[in-house]
C-alpha cells in the first residue's frame, strides 16, 4: 500500500464508481458498477487539435481538458441514468501521464470526493489498460499482460488479482511511439499507428528489417534501432531519387515489431505458467499484432484476452475497472493526492507494502 492510501474507517456504500481519465489527449468520464458493468463511458478526443503539430502538445492538452472536463463528467452521469448521489467512490488516473493533464482530472476528482463525501481512489493508468479486459472477459490468475500503448511497452505478470510484477519493459521507445515516429517520417497523419497498420495489411511486398532480441533471456524490448533502420531506408531512397514502396516498408516494420512482441510475450507466459495472455493498450488495436498473437496463443493453447478497440485506447471505464480492486478492499487515497508522471505499477498493487 502506498503512503497516500488510507484504509481507516471509511466504508464505501455500494459498488458504483465515477471514473475520470485525463492522462494524455483524451478527456474521459465513466460510471462503472461492480468493476465490470459499464453504465456510461464518455470519451472526448483531442486528436484533431494535436494532429496539426504531429504529436501531443502538453500545454494545449491541459487547456483542452479544463475546457471540457465538467461537461464530460455531467454527460457520463446523465448517460448512466444515475445521479451524483448514487456514486460510491471517485476514481482518477494518478499517473503515469503528462503532469498538467493529470492534474485537471485530479482536481475535479478531489472536488467531487469532498463535495459528495465519498472516497477517492488514485488509479494507475496501466492497471486501467490491463483491467479493461475485465469489462468484457473474466481474468484468471496467474496471467501475463502485454501492454502496448503510446507511452508503454511492458510485460506484466499478475500472480493474483491486483498484484503487478513488471518482467519486461522497453529500454527506449514505446511501441506506439515508434509507430507514430515512423508514420511521421512517411508524412502520415498523427497518430500514425492505424495508418501504418492499414498500409502493412494491404501491402503485397515487404522490406526485411532487423529484430531487436536483446539478451537471450531478456523480456525487455527496444524499438529505437528499428526506427533508425526505417529512417535509413527512407533516406537512402530519397538520396538516390528512387520511389519508395511505403506499404512494403510499413509491412516490414510491423512484421519486425510483431514478431518480437509475440515471441517474448509467449515465452514469458509459458515460463511463468500463465493461464491467460492479456493484450491491452492503444496498439492492441493493431491488426497484424492481433492476428499473430491469436495464432501463436492457439498453437500454444493459451487463451488470449483482448478488449474491444474502444476499450483499448484511453478511456475512463478502464480506470473504473482497475479502481474497483481498491474499492473492494477499502484501499482509498488521501485528498493530498498528486499527479505522478512516473507512477510505478508495482507500487499500486493491492498487496504492496512500502
Ligand atoms: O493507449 P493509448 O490510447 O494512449 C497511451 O496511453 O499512450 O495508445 C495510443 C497509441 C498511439 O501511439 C497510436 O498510434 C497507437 O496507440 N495505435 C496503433 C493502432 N491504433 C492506435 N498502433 C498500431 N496499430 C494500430 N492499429
Ligand atoms: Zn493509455
Amino acid at each position: 500500500m502506498t503512503q497516500l492510501e488510507n484504509t481507516d474507517s471509511i466504508q464505501p456504500k455500494g459498488d458504483i464508481i465515477l471514473a475520470i481519465e485525463t492522462s494524455c489527449d483524451e478527456t474521459s468520464a465513466a460510471v462503472i458498477r461492480g468493476g465490470k458493468q459499464i453504465l456510461s463511458n464518455v470519451v472526448s478526443s483531442q486528436i484533431e487539435i494535436h494532429e496539426r503539430y504531429g504529436g501531443v502538445v502538453p500545454e494545449i492538452a491541459s487547456r483542452k481538458h479544463v475546457e471540457v472536463i465538467t461537461m464530460i463528467i455531467e454527460q457520463a452521469i446523465k448517460e448512466s441514468g444515475l445521479t451524483l448521489k448514487d456514486m460510491s467512490a471517485i476514481a482518477v488516473t494518478q499517473g503515469p501521464g503528462l503532469v498538467g493533464a493529470l492534474l485537471v482530472g485530479i482536481v475535479a476528482a478531489k472536488s467531487l470526493s469532498m463535495a459528495l463525501d465519498i472516497p477517492l481512489i488514485g488509479t494507475h493508468h496501466i492497471a486501467g489498460h490491463i483491467y479493461a479486459n475485465e469489462l468484457e472477459h473474466t481474468i484468471v490468475y496467474p496471467c501475463m499482460a502485454l501492454v502496448v500503448s503510446g507511452g508503454h511497452t511492458e510485460l506484466v505478470l499478475m500472480e493474483s488479482e491486483g498484484n503487478f510484477q513488471v518482467v519486461g519493459r522497453t529500454r527506449d521507445d514505446a511501441v506506439g511511439e515508434a509507430y507514430d515516429k515512423v508514420a511521421r517520417a512517411l508524412k502520415l497523419p498523427y497518430p500514425g499507428g492505424p495508418h501504418i497498420d492499414r498500409l502493412a495489411v494491404e501491402a503485397e511486398h515487404t522490406i526485411n528489417l532487423p529484430r531487436a532480441w536483446l539478451e537471450a533471456d531478456s523480456y525487455d524490448f527496444s524499438f529505437s534501432g528499428l526506427k533508425s533502420a526505417v529512417l535509413a531506408v527512407i533516406n537512402q531512397h530519397r538520396m538516390k531519387g528512387l520511389d519508395l514502396d511505403e506499404g512494403a516498408l510499413a509491412r516490414g516494420f510491423q512484421e519486425s515489431v510483431t514478431e518480437v512482441l509475440v515471441t517474448k510475450a509467449l515465452r514469458a507466459a509459458l515460463q511463468y505458467g500463465a493461464k491467460q495472455l492479456l493484450l491491452c493498450g492503444g496498439v492492441a488495436a493493431n491488426r497484424g499484432l492481433r492476428a499473430a498473437l491469436t495464432a501463436k496463443c492457439e498453437s500454444n493453447r493459451i487463451p488470449l484476452l483482448i478488449p474491444s478497440n474502444v476499450l483499448c485506447t484511453d478511456n475512463a471505464a478502464m480506470i473504473g475497472a482497475a479502481a474497483y480492486l481498491k474499492l473492494k478492499r477499502s484501499q482509498f487515497t488521501d485528498l493530498d493526492l498528486k499527479g505522478d508522471p512516473g507512477f510505478s505499477l508495482e507500487s499500486w498493487s493491492v498487496n504492496h507494502a512500502d
